[in-house]
């Protein structure tokens, strides 16, 4: 074929493919490890655990789970509106995103990010058998979530935020993506009370999370006690602009 008429060909088909939000999601090119900031394996004296890996995923959708960490009191906590644009941040196979995406109705959003093309796999299978069509899997990297700006009304992170690598530049884009009053969640594994079976590097202290959201320009507006298992925290964008980032990126 004589090459004008193939870019013609190749354009067409990268027009036909823009309209679809999951591949536009994991079009965009990811920076090579050499243009990546250097991880972080501390933060405020807390040390940052590993990122679950997909293998685990059958953990996150385990029957017990909803027994043993009561999920329905916390959507009910959270207040979800119908219509509202919501992320589901470090989604996994999408244990949350489905709950959400069927509390904000067809006219609502749920952008699953996850940084592992495997949970979005697994998170499609779950969303379609459960018949939901709103969620937009969108594959972040760990230094951005590939948010729009200002449109979010809520970031949801359920057993996430302790994994995060660059948190420092996690928190800057998801303000970004917040809208004025949009809030963001945090849902940790409470590090103050040992009878929570859950590893000690994947718990976080109230004390913790409130020193690292202020640190990065969040205000605390609430806090949810009644779960099992976890701290439910709302934070808001505080009038203090958070630091730039240091030189290592975070
Ligand atoms: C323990 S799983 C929790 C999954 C889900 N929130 C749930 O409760 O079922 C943590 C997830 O966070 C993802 N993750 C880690 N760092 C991330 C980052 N910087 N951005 C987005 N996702 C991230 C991991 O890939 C993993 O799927």
């Amino acid at each position: 074929m004589p090459m004008p008429k193939r870019l013609l060909l190749l354009c067409l088909v990268f027009t036909a493919l823009a309209d679809c939000p999951a591949f536009v999601s994991r079009l965009v090119a990811e920076p090579t490890a050499a243009e990546l900031p250097p991880p972080r394996t501390e933060y405020y004296g807390r040390r940052i655990a590993r990122t679950m890996h997909y293998t685990g995923a059958p953990w996150l959708v385990r029957e017990s789970r909803n027994r043993e960490e009561e999920p329905q009191k916390l959507l009910d906590a959270l207040a979800v509106k119908p219509g509202q644009l919501i992320c589901d941040m470090g989604c996994g196979n999408g244990f949350y995103a489905v709950k959400l995406a069927q509390r904000v109705g067809p006219k609502g959003t749920i952008f699953a990010v996850d940084i592992q093309p495997e949970m979005l796999d697994q998170l499609e299978v779950r969303a379609k058998r459960y018949g939901v069509r709103n969620i937009r899997p969108t594959l972040g990297t760990v230094v951005d979530p590939k948010l729009p700006a200002g449109k979010l009304d809520l970031v949801l992170m359920v057993d996430v935020y302790h994994e995060f690598s660059h948190p420092e530049t996690m928190l800057r884009a998801i303000r970004k993506s917040l809208k004025a009053d949009g809030r963001l969640v945090f849902v940790e594994f409470r590090e103050e009370d040992p009878d929570v079976p859950i590893k000690p590097l994947h718990k976080m202290s109230k004390r913790q999370i409130i020193k690292e959201a202020t640190a990065n320009g969040f205000k605390l507006v609430s806090q949810f006690d009644e779960l099992p298992w976890q701290h439910v925290m709302t934070f808001v964008p505080s009038e203090k602009r958070p630091p730039e980032p240091a030189s290592n990126g975070e």
